[in-house]
C-alpha cells in the first residue's frame, strides 16, 4: 500500500506492527511522553478557549424571583405554583422586581412522551406546563423551569443530556423563561476519540458522495496515520484524543444546505468515544461513537451537517482533555440550543422573542466562573445552601472572592435565598438578604410568600421577612446598573464590602461574622483610594443608612454598630432611593 507524506499533514506513518515506514523505532504506539505530560496538566487547565461572551440580552441586572427547591423539594403542584405567583402579585414582591416563578425539580413525569419530548407530571400538572406560562404570564411574571445536565435529574426524573435540542424546544415552546440546568447524573464526555478511517459527504437525499480517506485529510499537532490492512483503504488517522491532535477537510460545495457527514473509523475498545467537527468556525456539532463489539473491523457514525455554497472547512477533534473541558462544552451546548430555540420559535409563530435566562447549576465543580459568562447567564459557585448559619457564612466565604467573574447577563449564583426558612434569626436573614444584595447575586427567594397575605387579603406589611425582602434600597444595590459584584476591602471577624454603584456612589457593607456585639468605625475617605469604585475624593460625604432608614449629611466617618451575624449597609448618596 502506498502512503503519501504530504508536507503539513503526516507526523509519521506507523505501521500496526509499530515500525514507523520513515525508519524511526516506535516503541509502542499507545505510549507518547509528550501527551502524558498534556494528560496531567489537562486535569488542572480548561482548554476549550471561549471568547465570546453568552449574551441573550436577559438577566442584565441578576436575575429576582421565587423558586419551588428550598422549601418545598418534591411535594409541588400546579395549585401550589399559581398560589405562589398570587401572592407575588398581590403581595407587591412583583412590583419589588421578583418576575420568575420557577419550578423546580420534580415537575415531570417518569417518562417522555411518544415524540421524545419532556412531559409534566399529568396528576400534579394536570393543565400542563403550557397553561401554567399562560396563568404567570397574565400576572406579568415569568415561569422557569428545571432540567439536568444528565441522564436523570437529582431527583431521578427525566433529564436532558443528549435530549438538548429536543428539550430547548419544548421549553421554547411552551413559552419558558428561565432555565435552571443541574448536573446530577451527568456523563462526561470522552476524552478518547475514535480511529478515523475516512470522511464522507452526501446532499441529505442524494447518493453522491465526496470520500476523503485518511490520507486525505491534513493532520495538525500529534494527530498521525497508521497502517492498517484490515480496514478499508488500509490505514487511520489516530492521536486525535485529549485535543493532542486534529485534522482538517476543506469541502467545495456547490449548494449549500442539509448534508449527511459519515464518518468510518476502526473499531477498538469497549469505551464510548468522541470527536467535535467545526464547520466554518461556527457550528459545531457532537459526534459519539459507541464501545462496540460487532464482528466487522469498520464502524460509522454520522450527523446531519449544513454547509454553505462554496468552499467549507471542516475541523475534527477531541477538545476534551478533562472534566472541565467536558462540563464547559456541555453547558454551553445547552445554552446554544437555547438561544437557537427561542429565535426559532419566534420565526415560526412571527412573535417577538423571549429569551430564556439560563441557570448553570453545577455546585462549582469545574470553576464555572471561568467559562459560565460564555455559557450561560449565571452559575452556581457552591453545594446546595441549607436555612442555617453556617451554610449561608460558608458560602458567602467562598462567592466574595470571585468578584472578578461577574458581568452584566453573567452572575455568580451563591444559590437561592433561604431568607425566611429554617432557624436563621432576623439579623441573620438581613445579613443574608445583604450579602446576596452586595455580591450581585440572583434573588430567587426560596420561602412561602404565600403567608405574606393575611386572611382578610391584605398584605402582611408587618412580618420582618416581607420587610428584609422589600427592602427598596437594599434591591436597588443588588440590580444596580453597573452589575458589579462588591469587592472585600476588610477581612477579618468584621468583613468589610465595597459595591461600586451607577453615579459615583457607592454601597457599603460591615459584615459582623463574629459572635459578640462590634463597633467599626470607618473613614469614608478610604473608599476613594480605591480604584474599582470610582468614588471622588471629597472631605465629607452624604450617607444613608439603609436598614435604619436614616440619611445623615456630610459625615466623614461611619460608626457602625453589628450584632453578632449582623450588618450595617450604607449606600453614599440619598438619591440611592
Ligand atoms: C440539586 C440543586 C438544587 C435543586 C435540587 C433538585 O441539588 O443544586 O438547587 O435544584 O438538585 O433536585
Amino acid at each position: 500500500m502506498n502512503i503519501k507524506k504530504t508536507a503539513t499533514a503526516i507526523v509519521g506513518v506507523v505501521t500496526a506492527a509499530g515500525v514507523a515506514t520513515t525508519g524511526k523505532k516506535i516503541m509502542d504506539k499507545t505510549f507518547c511522553p509528550v501527551c502524558s505530560v498534556k494528560k496531567a496538566l489537562n486535569k488542572i487547565i480548561l482548554s476549550e478557549k471561549y471568547s465570546e461572551p453568552y449574551s441573550n440580552g436577559a438577566a442584565l441586572t441578576p436575575p429576582m424571583g421565587w423558586s419551588s427547591w428550598n422549601l418545598f423539594r418534591n411535594k409541588i403542584n400546579e395549585t401550589l405554583i399559581m398560589e405562589i405567583a398570587d401572592a407575588m402579585e398581590k403581595s407587591g414582591l412583583k412590583d419589588a422586581g421578583y418576575t420568575y416563578v420557577n419550578i423546580d425539580d420534580c415537575w415531570q413525569g417518569s417518562q417522555r412522551d411518544a415524540d421524545g419530548k419532556l412531559r409534566c407530571d399529568k396528576i400534579n400538572f394536570p393543565s400542563g406546563i403550557r397553561s401554567l406560562v399562560n396563568y404567570v404570564n397574565k400576572k406579568g411574571m415569568k415561569l422557569g423551569i428545571y432540567s439536568s445536565n444528565g441522564t436523570l435529574t437529582c431527583e431521578d426524573y427525566p433529564a436532558s443530556l443528549r435530549n438538548e435540542r429536543i428539550d430547548a424546544e419544548t421549553f421554547a415552546e411552551w413559552g419558558i423563561e428561565y432555565f435552571k440546568y443541574d448536573f446530577c447524573h451527568n456523563v462526561a464526555i470522552p476524552e478518547e476519540a475514535p480511529k478515523v478511517i475516512s470522511i464522507s459527504f452526501a446532499e441529505n437525499g442524494s447518493d453522491d458522495v465526496k470520500k476523503y480517506n485518511a490520507i486525505d485529510l491534513k493532520l495538525k499537532g500529534l494527530a498521525r496515520i497508521v497502517k492498517d490492512d484490515s480496514v478499508d483503504g488500509g490505514c487511520y488517522v489516530d492521536g486525535l484524543s485529549s485535543r493532542n491532535g486534529s485534522f482538517t477537510v476543506e469541502y467545495e460545495c456547490d449548494k449549500g444546505g442539509a448534508y449527511i457527514l459519515n464518518v468510518d473509523f476502526r473499531k477498538h475498545g469497549k469505551d464510548e468515544k468522541f470527536l467535535m467537527i467545526t464547520v466554518n468556525g461556527e457550528d459545531e456539532y457532537h459526534l459519539y461513537f459507541p464501545g462496540t463489539k460487532g464482528w466487522t473491523p469498520e464502524g460509522k457514525a454520522q450527523t446531519d451537517i449544513i454547509l454553505k455554497d462554496g468552499l467549507n472547512f471542516i475541523e475534527f477533534s477531541n477538545p476534551v482533555g478533562s472534566k472541565m473541558d467536558s462540563t464547559a462544552i456541555q453547558y454551553k451546548l445547552m445554552g446554544r440550543e437555547l438561544k437557537r430555540a427561542t429565535e426559532k420559535f419566534a420565526q415560526e409563530n412571527k412573535t417577538e422573542e423571549k429569551p430564556i435566562v439560563y441557570s448553570i447549576c453545577e455546585w462549582g465543580l469545574n470553576k464555572p466562573w471561568q467559562w459560565g459568562a460564555q455559557a450561560g447567564n449565571l452559575w452556581r459557585t457552591t453545594p446546595d445552601i441549607k436555612p442555617m448559619w453556617a451554610s449561608v457564612l460558608g458560602i458567602y466565604e467562598h462567592n466574595v472572592r470571585l468578584s472578578k467573574y461577574a458581568c452584566k447577563g453573567g452572575w455568580n449564583d451563591p444559590d437561592m435565598l433561604e431568607v425566611g426558612n429554617g432557624e436563621l434569626t432576623i439579623d441573620e436573614n438581613k445579613a443574608h438578604f445583604s450579602l446576596w444584595c452586595m455580591m450581585a447575586a440572583p434573588l430567587i427567594l426560596g420561602n412561602d410568600v404565600r403567608k405574606f397575605i393575611k386572611a382578610d387579603g391584605t398584605v402582611d406589611t408587618e412580618n420582618k421577612i416581607y420587610s428584609i425582602l422589600t427592602n427598596k434600597a437594599m434591591i436597588a444595590v443588588n440590580q444596580d446598573s453597573l452589575g458589579v459584584q462588591c469587592k472585600r476591602i476588610k477581612f477579618g471577624f468584621v468583613d468589610i464590602l465595597a459595591k461600586p454603584l451607577a453615579d459615583n456612589k457607592v454601597a457599603l457593607c460591615v459584615f459582623n461574622k463574629g459572635n459578640k456585639k462590634i463597633t467599626e468605625v470607618f473613614s469614608i475617605s478610604k473608599l476613594s483610594n480605591l480604584s474599582f469604585l470610582n468614588l471622588p475624593a471629597k472631605e465629607k460625604y452624604d450617607v444613608y443608612d439603609i436598614w435604619d432608614d436614616k440619611r445623615i449629611e456630610q459625615v466623614k466617618v461611619i460608626h457602625a454598630e453589628c450584632e453578632k451575624h449582623a450588618v450595617k449597609e450604607a449606600g453614599r448618596n440619598l438619591a440611592l432611593l
